[in-house]
């Protein structure tokens, strides 16, 4: 290999960790040298990938002398960001699935033991490499809606006893914390990133079919932005079979859009003073998890940047600041949505 190559650790060898080690591996740059994992089934299958090592502790990877330029951690949300801070604490740095943690207190003991140990940490928002999400991106940041005056977004998806199995992590409170963390933070990451922060927040929540689930499935929510305009989102994890929608409609002064399609995929409508829509490129598809699925499959976007970034040519595409921002947005929704 000509380029430099980066030596990487996954943390969590479940659906995701698996995806993010094949996208390394399928990087001409990237090289997965150890795999933390406590099922022995999945660690011997860690093991099938030439020259990766499997352990069940992130301490036992570093002990047996193996540090990895980078360490992603694809646990249980409520792992993530404890695991991370071991991780800073052997000097990798780190990539944190979403969300970056349960508290807004916790991503930021990440955020102060990064920048004590000078470690970069990357976050997992791959919806804003969608095609969609770079075009609203562009069209707000041009201005070309004028002042915004109401966005609404709609999370409406699939998540059945397929999703939810006795004695998984998902559907607790600890582990899991809840839709907006699990399901629903890409799309309100979407909708910081494209308007702002939020606040006067008022809503409710309730939980419609999911009794072994230890939060709500379904709220709406209102709120407004401190950029001005006022905002709303209704989600549901209760619909029926499959994903219905996710979707953001944006109504501005000179115009309006609305994107939607079950993964924010499809523009819906772009009608906007002088302007007329460019042929975007084609989404790629969203993560098939069998049974069910998931946002876009994305992640090769968020590997190349960690090795961009880590090689010297890039900079980091979601850092821990936007991470941490997410996690205290839900945060604050739920502490107005549930009892
Ligand atoms: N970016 C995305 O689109 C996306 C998609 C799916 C999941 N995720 C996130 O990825 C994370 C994992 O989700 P998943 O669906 O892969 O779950 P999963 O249950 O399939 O995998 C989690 C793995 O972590 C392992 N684990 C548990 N405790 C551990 C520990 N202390 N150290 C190391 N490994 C440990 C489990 O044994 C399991 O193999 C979650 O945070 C989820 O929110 C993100």
């Amino acid at each position: 290999m000509s380029k430099k190559e980066v030596t990487f650790g996954i943390v969590g060898y479940g659906h995701i960790g698996k995806r993010h080690a094949s996208m390394v591996s399928g990087n001409g740059q990237g090289k997965v040298v150890g795999v933390v994992e406590p099922n022995d089934e999945r660690r011997a299958d860690a093991e099938k990938t030439e020259g990766c090592k499997a352990f069940s502790t992130v301490q036992e990877m570093y002990d047996a002398g193996i540090k990895p330029d980078v360490v992603n951690v694809c646990t249980p949300n409520g792992l993530h960001a404890k695991l991370a801070l071991e991780v800073l604490e052997n000097r990798s740095h780190v990539v944190i699935e979403k969300p970056m943690g349960l508290t807004k207190a916790e991503s930021e003991n990440v955020i102060y033991r990064a920048l004590q140990v000078s470690k970069q940490v990357f976050l997992v928002k791959q919806n804003r490499y969608s095609p969609t999400s770079v075009w609203l991106k562009s069209i707000i940041d041009e201005g070309r809606l004028g002042e915004l005056f109401m966005i609404q977004l709609n999370c409406y998806w699939n998540r059945d006893n397929r999703y939810y199995k006795p004695g998984g992590w998902k559907g607790t409170m600890d582990m899991d914390g809840g839709t907006l963390f699990t399901q629903f933070s890409h799309f309100i990451d979407i909708m910081y990133w494209l308007c702002g922060d939020i606040e006067n927040i008022e809503g409710r929540s309730t939980n419609f079919n999911h009794p072994s689930t230890a939060f709500e499935d379904t709220g709406v929510v209102n709120f407004d932005f401190v950029n001005g305009g006022m905002g709303s989102m209704n989600f549901s994890t209760s619909i029926w079979g499959q994903n219905l929608e996710s979707s953001i409609t944006i109504i501005g002064e000179k115009g309006s859009v609305k994107v939607s399609g079950q993964y924010m995929d499809k523009v819906e409508a772009c009608h906007v003073e002088n302007y007329e829509k460019p042929e975007l490129p084609p989404a790629n598809p969203p993560n098939d998890y069998g049974d069910y699925k998931g946002s876009a499959a994305n992640h090769h976007y968020i590997i190349q940047n960690v090795i961009d970034v880590l090689t010297g040519k890039g900079e980091i595409a979601t850092n821990a600041l936007e991470g941490m921002k997410v996690v205290e947005m839900i945060e604050r929704i739920y502490e107005k949505i549930r009892d």
